[in-house]
């Protein structure tokens, strides 16, 4: 009987192809995938990967980092085109250079500032960063990165994500009011001069769709609901969430805290109902109970989008010739984008 997985098992290995997989990846995705991980271990793994092509089952930014950081070469393919992430087309880079210009015009200067990028942002973007002395991070080491950055500079400016940079400058000790919102939108960010000069952290207006709907009520009412449950959430959560939780972390992290609990442990999980929900399934059997943190569910459209189907056929073409959905950064982003995602490999996560 013709089982899809079996033929994507068998045409992967004869076109020499890896799959890298994101744990937002529904679970049959994450069962063919060579290797699974959150978006810092994809973007190691990409640096190591050996065979001709890397088929990319996560979101467009991290197949293109993929791209900045596999061997010459090397081709990296995206199975549907449509797997954007709402988060990153929040910063255009035109508006990002816009918005460099604006501070430099505030009177903040070059040496003063550096710009840093999260994952979730184009390529165009990270080499932004990189030509200017900055760099990239990911949920996992965005305290290292703000740290490498401030025994250069003064400031930060942050992309695109609001709730990961104000979480991560609020753990550091950085009062809110050094830390201004720069809202692309609106002139001269909607700041004036004045609070440019003087903010240490300047956030873009940007946010992940998915998590910003966890609220703190969520993590009021799961708590009367499971006495002694231990919530643990993504730190794109907003502040109120994340300071409400018992602890955040990136995809990796929030696994590892489920996996090293002892039985009969309770976790609300604020990230992707995909992920909770085989969070749920597998450790059921060891007695740990899990639930997702707002029961209207959280999904990840876009994430989501990768299914067998898609993979089936960006091979299938492998097979007869035809390269399609390749994503390919341009040779000069590419390479101030790789400058930024080496200075991110260098540091602590
Ligand atoms: P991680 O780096 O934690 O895997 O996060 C990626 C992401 O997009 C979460 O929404
Ligand atoms: Fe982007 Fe949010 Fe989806 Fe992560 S969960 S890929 S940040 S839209």
């Amino acid at each position: 009987m013709y089982d899809i997985l079996d033929e994507i098992r068998t045409l992967k290995k004869r076109e020499n192809a890896t799959i890298l997989a994101h744990y937002y990846q529904d679970g049959e995705i994450q069962q063919l995938a060579d290797v699974t991980g959150d978006s810092l271990n994809l973007a190691r793994a990409a640096t190591k990967v050996q065979t001709g092509t890397i088929v990319f089952c996560g979101v467009h930014f991290m197949a293109e980092s993929a791209d900045v950081l596999g061997h010459p070469g090397q081709q990296v393919i995206l199975p549907d085109l449509n797997a954007g992430c709402s988060m990153a087309d929040m910063a255009e880079i035109g508006q990002v250079e816009d918005c460099w210009e604006t501070l430099l015009g505030s009177g903040v200067t070059e040496t003063d500032i550096l710009p840093l990028t999260y994952m979730n942002s184009s390529a165009a973007i990270k080499a932004f960063c990189g030509e200017r002395g900055g760099l990239v991070c990911t949920s996992s080491n965005a305290r290292g990165a703000f740290e490498w950055a401030f025994r250069r500079a003064k400031k930060i400016l942050f992309l695109p994500d609001q709730h990961l940079g104000r979480n991560t400058g609020y753990a550091m000790g950085i009062p809110l009011t050094e830390m201004v919102v720069y809202d692309p939108w609106q002139l001269n960010g909607g700041i004036t001069p004045q609070r440019l000069r003087d903010a240490k952290v300047i956030l873009w207006k940007g946010h992940c769709s998915v998590h910003q709907r966890f609220l703190p009520e969520h993590v009021d009412k799961v708590r009367a609901k499971y006495p002694g449950i231990q919530v643990i959430v993504h730190p794109e959560c907003r502040l109120e969430v994340c300071q409400k939780a018992d602890a955040l972390g990136s995809t990796e992290r929030l696994i590892k805290l489920v996996e090293q609990a002892p039985e009969g442990s309770a976790f609300a999980i604020g990230t992707e109902i995909h992920l909770v929900n085989r969070l749920a399934k597998r450790f059921a059997p060891m007695g740990k109970h899990i639930v997702t943190l707002d029961d209207t569910g959280c999904l990840c459209t876009t994430m989501y989008r990768i299914s067998p189907q898609h993979l089936a056929w960006a091979l299938e073409n492998l097979l007869e010739g035809r390269v399609v959905n390749r994503i390919q950064v341009r040779d000069d982003v590419k390479h101030w984008a790789r400058v930024a995602l080496d200075r991110m490999l260098e540091i602590k996560a």
